[in-house]
C-alpha cells in the first residue's frame, strides 16, 4: 500500500539569493545543473557591488534554464525570496527550492529534499537532527543557531528542530496557502516566519538531515540587525501564541461562576 496522496513532484526551480557572491555563483550553479539537471535556477541578486549580477547574466545567457531577477539594492534575504516566489509561481513552477549561493547547501543533497516532498508540503534540510551535521562552523555560530532553534521551539511550541534552516523545498500549492502577502520578516528570520506559517496552516513539514558546509569563499551577511529582527519577531509571535493558548483554555473550562446567568422570567 502506498502512502502517497499528493500529486507527483513536478517542475522545480531553485532560488539562489546573492549579495557579493561573484566567485561562488558559477560554482554553485554548475554543481546544481549537474546534480539535478531537470531543475531550473533563478538567481535573486540585490545589486551586488562586486558584480555578481553581471556574472548571473552571463550564466543565464549560456543556459536557458538559468534566470536572473535583479533588484536595485540590498533589501534582505526575506524580501529577495518573496520576489522570487512571486516570479516562479507566476510561471507555473510546482516546486520552489531555497538554496544559499556559497556552497553551504550541497546541490548533491537536493534529490533527497525533492523526494521528501512526495510525503510533504515542505521539506527542510536540517542540521540539528539525527544524521544532520555542520562542517567548519566556529563555535559562536553553532551556539547562535542552536540557541535560536531552542528559543523558537520554546516560544512557538513547534516540533521542528531546525526552523532557521535555509535549505528547503516547498510545494507551490502549499506556499499559496501560507499568507505570503503578510510576511514582514526581511532578514534570515524569514525562514522561521515561513516555518511557523507552514505549521499553523496545517501543512506537512518534514526535516531531511543534511550536512551544512561553511563557505570557503566570501563572507557571511549575518549581522546584529538580522539577529535583532529574529529575536524581536519570535518573542512577539511567542507571546501572542502563548496568550492565545491561555485564552482558549480558560474559555473551554466549564466554570459555573463564569457562565452567564439565565435572565429571570425567561424560560430556558
Ligand atoms: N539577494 C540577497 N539579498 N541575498 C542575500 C542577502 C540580501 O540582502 N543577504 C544574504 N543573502 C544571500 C547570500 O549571498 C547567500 O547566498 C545567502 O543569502 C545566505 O547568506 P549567508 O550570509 O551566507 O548566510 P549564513 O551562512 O550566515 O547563514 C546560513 O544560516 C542561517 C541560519 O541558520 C543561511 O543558511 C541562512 O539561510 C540561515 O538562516
Ligand atoms: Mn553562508
Amino acid at each position: 500500500m502506498t502512502k502517497t496522496t499528493r500529486e507527483p513532484v513536478g517542475k522545480a526551480i531553485v532560488l539562489i539569493p546573492t549579495y557579493n557572491e561573484r566567485e561562488n555563483l558559477p560554482l554553485i550553479v554548475g554543481r546544481l545543473r549537474s546534480a539535478v539537471p531537470a531543475a531550473d535556477v533563478l538567481v535573486l541578486d540585490d545589486g551586488s557591488p562586486d558584480g555578481t549580477g553581471i556574472v548571473a547574466d552571463e550564466l543565464a545567457r549560456s543556459d536557458d534554464q538559468v534566470h536572473v531577477l535583479h533588484r536595485s539594492s540590498k533589501q534582505g534575504l526575506g524580501r529577495a525570496y518573496l520576489a522570487g516566489f512571486a516570479w516562479a509561481m507566476e510561471r507555473g513552477y510546482d516546486v520552489l527550492v531555497e538554496m544559499d549561493a556559497d556552497g553551504s547547501h550541497q546541490p548533491e543533497q537536493l534529490p533527497g529534499l525533492l523526494a521528501a516532498l512526495n510525503e510533504a508540503d515542505l521539506a527542510i534540510g536540517a542540521r540539528w537532527v539525527q544524521g544532520g551535521a555542520v562542517e567548519n562552523w566556529p563555535a559562536h555560530r553553532k551556539v547562535l543557531s542552536v540557541g535560536a532553534n531552542v528559543y523558537t521551539k520554546l516560544m512557538l511550541g513547534m516540533r521542528v528542530n531546525d526552523a532557521t534552516a535555509g535549505y528547503r523545498a516547498y510545494r507551490a500549492d502549499a506556499l499559496r496557502t501560507m499568507g505570503l502577502q503578510g510576511v514582514e520578516s526581511q532578514g534570515y528570520c524569514f525562514q522561521i516566519d515561513l516555518t511557523v506559517r507552514a505549521v499553523r496552516a496545517g501543512l506537512t513539514v518534514v526535516e531531511v538531515p543534511i550536512t551544512f558546509v561553511e563557505r570557503e569563499i566570501g563572507v557571511s551577511k549575518m549581522g546584529k540587525d538580522i539577529i535583532r529582527e529574529a529575536l524581536t519577531n519570535v518573542t512577539r509571535w511567542g507571546v501572542t501564541y502563548r496568550a492565545g493558548q491561555v485564552r482558549s483554555r480558560l474559555q473551554r473550562r466549564p466554570v459555573a461562576a463564569l457562565q452567564p446567568r439565565p435572565k429571570e422570567g425567561v424560560d430556558s
